[in-house]
């Protein structure tokens, strides 16, 4: 099915254009020459658009905003912003990192991942001309870490593995575990506990058949954690949130002290999108892992801490973990995207370095400094 051959093909759009990720897309695109429709939640949310505005100043594409609403996807929400355009990066999800939106409910969440990501791909068939769609799924999608599971076995997880998928017959399957203790079964494939992971798998899967069945190529990218420069002082959220804390030397992160960190940059995942659109061997169906680019880019939290440490001698980077060994741990490299689409990542000490810089000057963490 045709690829986005270049900008003499017409607009195109991005969902989520103000995000973490959107918002490198956007850049990206600008830069190539592209006309962008950006569609954002809220049009009038300055903090959300006055730096996309300052990105298509620079040229040489250009950029118009469109106000819609993922959880009004199924009513047409993105029907003009998606007219005449050649392809549509859906990049939107409801990650709950904007705090006055309320915390999302698991429905919220479900909802804007699986039922918002059918109205996008209906506005896309609409438009009639569409020729690729690129889908921003997660990790999420393809690992489902659970004991027991691949990771068991310091498994590499690969761009065609499914969350569902391994020594299990269905998802419900891999994700049901019963306590040595109690020998009481718990089902964790629910909305209530995995509601984001659910939202991914079943868009990805149903948009691949969508693809099938209207002719529209439908290529997903799969990031792990995404880190590295942010645009918009909004963007201090989710993973590069936490390092922030770490350079104020906070100790609490939220997260678990034996999570693997596997770290990939905004910009890569942006440069990826496009890439994907672009591609003559991408087709539907086609998955992107976005991960490490080496070893080096998966650190356990405290290889993460020595090497901020490493970076920024003079600040005082919070926490200290002595983290307990795991097995469950989500092994995974760029590699198929660095060699079928030609992406040329970042390295992962420049990913890191650049995401405490811009959290300085944009969002303005203030690092502890040594007395
Ligand atoms: N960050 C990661 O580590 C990571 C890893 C794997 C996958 N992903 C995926 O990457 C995508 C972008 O994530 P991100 O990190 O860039 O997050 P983000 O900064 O929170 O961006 C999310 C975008 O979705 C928009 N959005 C949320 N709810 C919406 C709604 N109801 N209607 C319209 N737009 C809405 C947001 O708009 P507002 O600006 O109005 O809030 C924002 O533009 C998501 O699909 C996410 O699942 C991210």
């Amino acid at each position: 099915m045709p690829h986005l051959q270049g900008p003499e093909d017409g607009p195109v759009a991005v969902t989520g254009a103000s995000g973490y990720i959107g918002s490198q897309v956007v850049k990206c695109l600008i830069e190539d020459g592209f006309s962008v429709h950006g569609c954002v939640r809220d049009p009038s949310r300055e903090d959300k658009t006055a730096h996309l505005l300052a990105l298509a100043d620079k040229g040489p594409g250009s950029l118009r905003i469109f106000g819609a609403d993922l959880l009004q996807a199924g009513q047409g929400a993105y029907d003009e912003a998606f007219a005449g355009c050649a392809a549509v990066f859906h990049v939107a999800a409801d990650l709950g990192s904007d705090p006055s939106y309320g915390p999302p409910t698991p429905q919220r969440t479900f909802d804007s991942c699986m039922t918002a990501t059918k109205g996008v791909l209906e506005s896309a068939r609409k438009a009639g001309t569409v020729k690729r769609v690129v889908y921003t799924s997660s990790t999420s999608a393809v690992m489902g870490l659970r004991p027991g599971g691949k990771s068991a076995e310091g498994y590499e997880y690969k761009d065609d593995d499914w969350a569902g998928e391994g020594p299990y017959e269905t998802i419900e399957e891999r994700w049901t575990v019963t306590s040595p203790r109690s020998g009481k079964v718990h089902k964790l494939w629910t909305l209530e506990r995995q509601a984001y992971a659910m939202g991914k798998v079943e868009a990805e899967q149903y948009a691949y058949r969508w693809g099938n069945e209207h002719g529209i190529d439908v290529v997903s990218c799969c990031p792990c954690h995404v880190l590295g420069p942010l645009t918009a002082k909004a963007h201090d959220a989710t993973w590069q949130r936490r390092i922030g804390l770490m350079l104020q030397g906070r100790s609490g992160h939220r997260m678990r002290p034996n999570m693997l960190w596997n770290i990939v940059d905004v910009r890569d995942v942006a440069r990826s999108q496009v890439l994907m659109a672009t591609s003559e061997v991408a087709t539907n169906g086609s998955r992107y892992m976005l991960a490490a680019p080496d070893s080096g880019g998966e650190l356990t939290v405290q290889q993460l801490l020595d090497t901020l440490r490493e970076l920024y001698p003079d600040v005082n980077v919070g926490g200290d973990y002595e983290p307990p060994p795991t097995e469950d741990q989500p092994h995974a490299k760029s590699t198929k995207a660095i060699g079928e689409l030609g992406l040329q990542p970042h390295d992962t000490r420049q990913t890191l370095r650049d995401t405490c810089e811009s959290l300085i000057a944009i969002a303005g963490v203030q690092p502890a400094l040594k007395a």
